[in-house]
């Protein structure tokens, strides 16, 4: 709790240092100031700087768009609590840390919820499944305005191989802070260290955790390649990001402007999942480079294991059911391709 204010504290004073140091000529724009937590490489920062681009080539007059990326207003869930209040106006914000702004994100953060990527990309496309999830946390002051790939997520340790699920067993493994992935780790019978992600690093470093989960940009764009050595592709979750606003400043917007931040929010995500493929393509040959081995054990064997947590977490949450039939009429139309 005493890091999470110290976090907000040292977002707030980043903007008042970053609002002291506008140019004279910025005086008069609104400046929208938009944070996430990638480098300048990631497919993330790409497609922002493309919704800067296009909303300042429509609105520039008015609006100056401000990209801050590598957490520098804070870790994910600070500039969460940042947007909410108006501090900041967007951030990018992992599906994973959002169910403990409001519990039906839970169903995003379901292992094994997808049968394939078509059927995520299609139910994360449809604003019939997205849009009453999107504006859930309206009364907490924020809202949903797009999602952005985060790929697949898959175990990588230091010193022991993931072959089979029964090797997480007593591994202390780095999850997002998600009550939904703390019981996804207990069921594997590992244990779960949630924290930031700007955290990862030193505590691989340090020895503080065996190991994490990711997708392989992890490995490479945050150097966790540069230590641990065996990345397993269980594939567990395709965790989406999503790209919030404060409720308020959307809301008040008047309506041609709000049309141009709207396109500019399908710019955003067009850009960066047509960035993804390569970018995990490149991450995937980099880390071989690194030394990093990738290792392709049997998916179904882990699913198994966890097959019970969705159950679990859709019998406790009635909110869920019918998003679960949705996504899984998906998954009827678009299947896995073929056992791994
Ligand atoms: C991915 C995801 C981020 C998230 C990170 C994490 O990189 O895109 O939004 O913060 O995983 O594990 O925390």
């Amino acid at each position: 709790m005493k890091k999470r204010i110290k976090g907000i504290l040292m977002g707030l004073f980043m903007i008042v240092i970053l609002a002291s140091c506008q140019s004279k000529a910025n005086q008069s724009k609104t400046i929208i100031r938009v944070g996430h937590n990638q480098s300048q490489n990631h497919p993330t920062h790409v497609g922002l700087l493309e919704f800067e681009k296009y909303v300042e080539e429509r609105l520039g007059d008015k609006y100056d768009i401000q990209v801050y990326p590598s957490e520098l207003l804070g870790s994910q869930t600070d500039m969460v609590q940042l947007t909410q209040t108006g501090a900041i106006d967007i951030c990018v914000a992992s599906n994973a840390i959002l169910e403990t702004f409001d519990d039906v994100y839970e169903i995003f953060n379901l292992p094994y919820l997808f049968a394939s990527e078509e059927s995520y990309h299609h139910v994360m496309d449809d604003e019939g499944i997205t849009k009453s999830i999107f504006e859930s946390t309206k009364e907490g002051g924020f809202v949903g305005v797009t999602w952005l790939d985060a790929g697949s997520r898959s175990f990588y340790t230091k010193d022991r191989k993931i072959e089979k699920p029964e090797d997480l067993k007593g591994l202390k493994i780095r999850v997002q802070q998600s009550p939904t992935n703390v019981k996804m780790m207990d069921m594997f019978g590992a244990s779960a260290s949630p924290m930031g992600f700007g955290e990862v690093y030193t505590a691989l470093q340090s020895g503080i955790i065996d190991g994490a989960e990711n997708n392989e940009m992890s490995l490479t764009d945050n150097g966790h390649g540069e230590i641990c050595k065996y990345y397993s592709y269980d594939m567990h979750q395709m965790v989406p990001d999503i790209v919030i606003a404060n409720y308020n400043w959307l809301n008040k917007m008047d309506k041609a402007e709000r049309a141009i931040f709207d396109e500019g929010f399908d710019v955003l995500s067009a850009a960066q999942r047509n960035e993804w493929k390569s970018a995990i393509e490149n991450a995937k040959k980099e880390a071989q480079e690194m030394g990093v081995e990738f290792i392709y054990p049997d998916q179904a064997a882990f699913a198994e294991v966890v097959e019970p947590l969705k159950e679990e977490v859709i019998s406790k949450n009635n909110k869920l059911q019918p998003y679960y039939e949705k996504i899984n009429d998906y998954n009827e139309e678009f299947p896995a391709k073929e056992a791994n």
